[in-house]
């Protein structure tokens, strides 16, 4: 049943749609005490050139469009590689966009925003663990055993 709440919202359903919501996304981001570093100091994330890829990225998931070309994963691999993507951040990061995703948007493409969103986190977090970061040495020290856990 949709709340009062959700009966004022519409889908995401334009590329403006998708731009408004990275954009809100990034500004929660980018001012978060727990990942708001990486983008900023680490990345030293150009948003200008930045919000138009990943708005690309979202048009391509939810509305069929083509203008999203791939390799996603990569810049991923480079920032781990600084800074290890641990996953308290993908989960911080998964909190920001879900409730940047709520407070805009209602309907079956904003789900799918979600929902595609875990899905990417999940699998970028389980591959990351196949390339080295600087954490690697810490998380081995001592003989501790690092395991994965699923959702
Ligand atoms: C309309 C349907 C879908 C579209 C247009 C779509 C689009 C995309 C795009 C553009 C990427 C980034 C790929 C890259 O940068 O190389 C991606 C990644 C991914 N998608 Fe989807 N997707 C769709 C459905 C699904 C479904 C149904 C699943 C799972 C059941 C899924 C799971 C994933 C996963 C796990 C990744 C990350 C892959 C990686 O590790 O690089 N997607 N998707
Ligand atoms: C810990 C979590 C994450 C962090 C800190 C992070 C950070 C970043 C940064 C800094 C960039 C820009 C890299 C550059 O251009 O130098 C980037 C690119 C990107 N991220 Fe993430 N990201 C995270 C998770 C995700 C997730 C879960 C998704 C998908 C749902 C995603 C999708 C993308 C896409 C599509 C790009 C653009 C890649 C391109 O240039 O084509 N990221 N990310």
């Amino acid at each position: 049943m949709a709340s009062a709440e959700n009966a004022e919202k519409r889908d995401i359903e334009t590329r403006a749609d998708c731009e408004r919501l990275v954009r809100a996304f990034y500004g929660k981001a980018l001012d978060d005490p727990l990942i708001g570093f990486i983008f900023v100091d680490v990345a030293r994330l150009n948003l200008d050139e930045h919000v138009p890829r990943i708005t690309s990225f979202w048009e391509t998931v939810l509305l069929g469009a083509r203008s999203y070309g791939g390799g996603a994963f990569g810049p991923h691999v480079h920032l781990h590689a600084k800074v290890r993507l641990a996953r308290a951040h993908f989960d911080r990061w998964l909190q920001l966009w879900f409730g940047t995703v709520d407070e805009l948007f209602a309907g079956e493409r904003a789900n799918l925003a979600k929902v595609h969103a875990l899905r990417v986190a999940q699998a970028f977090h389980a591959r990351l663990q196949g390339f080295p970061s600087p954490g690697d040495g810490a998380a081995t020290a001592g003989g501790l055993v690092v395991t994965q856990h699923g959702r």
